[in-house]
């Protein structure tokens, strides 16, 4: 049973986010569910917060003016008496994106922001700072929990069992909540939360192994059915954004290859690498379309905002995107244990893989935290895979640790992405060229 949640305090890091607005939409829409005391934006980039927080500040004001909401720069004022930190940081910008996508291109590689090379060099930015914003945390707010979806979120997770094995984080992803929302509505039902899932994997590489209804009746024959043919793509429900409509078909052919289970679609960039890097332009990459659109979207919203004074028909809504954020805060503050996927320590939860590491099952989630839901053995093909990508983002944790280039070049050669060392040592050192001002020196 959930019990009475008290008013909480929330700091947001990555306050200039292009998903804040949206999640601070979220808060507000669950407030009679989920009260919120005390609301803080942290960034390290002063003007871009600025920017989003004014926006927000206003429809704040409009809608819930007793929340105690600031923004700011500082890690003492930020993390100082909060409840939940919710990070996401891209460290780098979109800039740096840009740079992840295009290099492995120029080879012949793909570029995706946390697939192959690019995921690789974005895990390498982003581990000193997401290290750093759950020490303020720690500092200022022991009793706190961290939720972080700065990706690569696999590389992030690895990191932190390493290096803060006691630090109470979570680390979480929003593509299996798109797709189980997709699933459910195949099996003409209204939310994933009336799906009964097994699922394993790490973070953007796992599968559901089985779906049932809360009656138990199997549905995985009626979405194997809708997947042979269509992937994830459904007629009636087209996004606007074409390379997501292009990946939710090419899940039938990752689907293929394993029909007994249910692939994410990250595995398209793993399976069929080819075939990804023939649809990508080196010169327009997936990070040019993002500021093109999604971030000069939220920052025209922002100062349209600002100059009219109200939110009123602003155009921010609380999306799917933020409702699992705002679920998993709402189930620990409330003790629900609910059934949620999130990225844990095996510990237990895959018996036949790597007991250290860090794959992603579903957990029941409630005030201590979260427990493991045991998924049995993995079998054979998914555990060749599982392995061989586990390897790549430990040697990347190993490398940002021992500042090793070796280590690097090992974790490039070894991802499926990479056709051979040659190759993943031509585009390391276009990234260490790049990432010169983020990553550590590698000898
Ligand atoms: P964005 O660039 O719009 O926002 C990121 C913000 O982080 C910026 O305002 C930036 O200044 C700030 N930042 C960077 N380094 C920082 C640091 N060291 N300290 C404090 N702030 C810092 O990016 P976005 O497109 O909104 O995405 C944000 C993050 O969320 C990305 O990492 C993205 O990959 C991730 N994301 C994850 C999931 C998931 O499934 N886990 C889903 C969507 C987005
Ligand atoms: C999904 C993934 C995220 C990823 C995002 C990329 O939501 O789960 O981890 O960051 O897609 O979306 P974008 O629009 O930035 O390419
Ligand atoms: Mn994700």
């Amino acid at each position: 049973m959930s019990s009475e949640i008290k008013p909480q305090s929330i700091v947001i890091a990555g306050g200039g986010s292009t998903y804040t607005p949206g999640i601070v939409m979220m808060l507000l829409d669950n407030l009679d569910r989920f009260p919120i005391r005390k609301l803080t934006f942290y960034d390290n980039f002063a003007e871009r917060q600025e920017t989003v927080a004014k926006a927000c500040d206003i429809c704040i004001k409009e809608n819930a003016p007793e929340i105690d909401f600031s923004w700011t720069t500082d890690p003492k004022t930020a993390f100082t008496d909060c409840d939940f930190v919710m990070c996401h940081i891209r460290v780098g910008l979109f800039a740096m994106r840009e740079q992840d996508e295009k290099i492995p291109l120029k080879y012949g590689v793909i570029g995706q922001e946390t697939c192959g090379p690019g995921g690789i060099a974005y895990g390498m930015r982003s581990i000193g700072p997401v290290i750093e914003i759950l020490d303020y945390m720690e500092k200022y707010s022991p009793n706190a929990w961290m939720l972080n979806y700065s990706n690569p979120a696999a590389i992030c997770a690895e990191a932190c069992r390493r290096l803060r094995p006691d630090s109470k984080i979570i680390n979480i992803c929003d593509m299996p909540i798109d797709l189980g929302d997709r699933m459910a509505d195949i099996c003409g039902l209204e939310s994933r939360k009336q799906l009964d899932i097994g699922y394993y994997g790490l973070n953007h590489f796992g599968w559901w192994h089985s779906i049932k209804d809360l009656d138990g009746n199997d549905l995985m024959p009626k979405i194997r059915e809708h997947m042979a043919k269509f992937g994830f793509s459904q007629a009636d429900k087209p996004k606007d954004d074409e390379s997501w409509n292009d990946t939710y078909r090419k899940a039938a052919d990752t689907f293929a290859v394993d029909p007994s289970k249910i692939p994410n679609t990250y595995l398209q960039y793993y399976l069929y690498p080819d075939d990804m890097v023939v649809h990508m332009d080196p010169n327009y990459t997936r990070a040019n379309y993002c500021v093109d659109h999604r971030e000069k979207d939220v920052f025209e919203a922002c100062q349209k905002i600002i100059d009219s004074g109200t939110s009123k028909d602003c155009g921010f809504e609380a999306d799917e995107h933020a409702q699992y954020i705002v679920d998993l805060s709402m189930a620990m503050a409330g003790d629900a244990k609910e059934k949620m996927l999130l990225i844990v320590p095996n510990d237990g939860a895959l018996e036949n893989f790597e007991p250290e590491s860090m794959v992603e099952v579903p957990c029941i989630v409630g005030k201590d935290g979260y427990e493991i839901v045991p998924q049995g053995k993995i079998s054979e093909f998914q555990k060749g895979l599982m392995e061989q990508q586990v390897a790549v983002e430990k040697l990347v944790v190993d490398a940002w640790i021992n500042h090793s280039y070796q280590e690097m070049w090992q974790a490039l050669t070894l991802s499926r992405t990479v056709p051979s060392a040659k190759v993943a040592k031509q585009i390391l050192d276009d990234l260490i060229e790049a990432n010169k001002d983020y990553w550590p020196e590698l000898k």
